[in-house]
């Protein structure tokens, strides 16, 4: 198959949802889940799965049991388990686990900076820096976040020349990766040209990768958008999980199986396998009762020999 003209002939996917999704959950995800979850989204063919965060415990409960889902993981060769660290004793711990890659987490907005790390945009930076450099130290891969790069549900519509100043100083610490966060998922395809080209021009020689809620159904749109403009990765959840505990209005993640549906279909490789990765949606949405809700998901079915069950309350 020939590739889409303007487009990238292969593309990474950064699977999000056992930390993206999950740390949204109400229910109590049991830690044997989460390791399942890690393990067959690595077995599915996943590059990159960002399996926890060692944020602190009494902020994002459901992640607090970082350490022990990182020692029961089945290490895969060729995989990178990342996790969300925001400052040294998140570092520490992280790097006692064996990460393979941490992301830092800035965000565009003053508002959601204060709610999502009790500190300023600047702040947050400052404690970022000592982590990142080590973290390279420790030759442990560096990606970072901006989040609200598109819209903020407290301060509304955000400047892009906003988003590319803090994109400015969050990759002036080193970055590995930048991905910009549609954190409440209320981006459109013009949006994207605009905030990429902005950030683009900012930052030419930063690696970005695009992360979309899909709050309004714009996601899959936005990646498009964003392909054509040369971005080569993508933040994505199995079953479409996610949310964010500090932004009320924060949905689900685009789902992986709808991305790598598409991309497939643009002739785009990402060396996934999408029957294992669809089966592994309905596994995890069936832990908590509910169908997926991928379109891709839905219309392949649930797997034949799956049983329901509820493992999550
Ligand atoms: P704080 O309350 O200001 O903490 O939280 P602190 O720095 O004042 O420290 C207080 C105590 O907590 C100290 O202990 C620290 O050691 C301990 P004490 O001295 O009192 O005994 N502590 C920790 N313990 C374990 N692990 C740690 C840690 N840090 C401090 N890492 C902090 C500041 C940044 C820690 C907090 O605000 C936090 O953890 N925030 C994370 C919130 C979060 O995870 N949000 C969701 C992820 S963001 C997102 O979803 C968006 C994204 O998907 C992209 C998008 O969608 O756009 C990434
Ligand atoms: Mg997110």
């Amino acid at each position: 198959m020939t590739v889409s003209e303007g487009v990238p002939a292969r593309v990474t996917i950064y699977e999000v949802g056992p930390r993206d999704g999950l740390q949204n959950e109400r229910q109590t995800v049991p830690t044997q889940v989460k390791v399942a979850l890690v393990d067959r989204l690595a077995a599915a063919g996943l590059p990159v799965v960002e399996a926890t965060s060692f944020v602190r415990p009494e902020w994002v409960p459901q992640l607090g049991d970082a350490e022990r889902v990182m020692a029961a993981i089945e290490r895969r060769s060729g995989v990178h388990y990342a996790a969300l660290v925001p400052n040294l004793a998140g570092l520490e711990r992280a790097i006692g686990a064996g990460v393979d890659e941490i992301a830092v987490f800035g965000s565009a907005t003053e508002t959601f900076s204060r709610r999502n790390l009790n500190r300023s945009v600047g702040e947050a930076v400052e404690m970022f820096a000592p982590v990142t450099d080590a973290a390279r130290a420790a030759s442990v891969r560096v990606r970072g976040y901006v989040s609200m790069a598109f819209g903020d549900p407290w301060e509304g519509p955000v400047p892009e020349g906003q988003v590319a100043g803090i994109a400015r100083r969050m990759a002036d610490l080193g970055l590995d990766e930048l991905s910009l966060g549609d954190t409440i998922g209320v981006a459109t395809p013009g949006d994207v040209e605009r905030v990429l080209s902005a950030v683009r021009a900012a930052i030419p020689d930063t690696r970005l990768a695009v992360h979309f809620h899909d709050t309004f159904g714009q996601a899959l749109a936005n990646v498009h958008a964003a392909l054509r403009l040369g971005i080569d990765t993508v933040d994505a959840a199995v079953g479409g999980l996610g949310g964010c505990p500090y932004a009320a209005s924060a949905t689900g993640n685009l789902a992986t199986e709808d991305v790598v549906y598409l991309l497939r279909g643009m002739g785009i490789e990402t060396g996934i396998d999408l029957g294992r990765l669809v089966d592994t949606a309905w596994w995890i949405s069936d832990q908590f009762g509910r169908e997926p809700v991928s379109s891709v998901a839905r219309a392949l079915g649930r797997p034949s020999g799956a049983t329901t069950g509820a493992a999550c309350r």
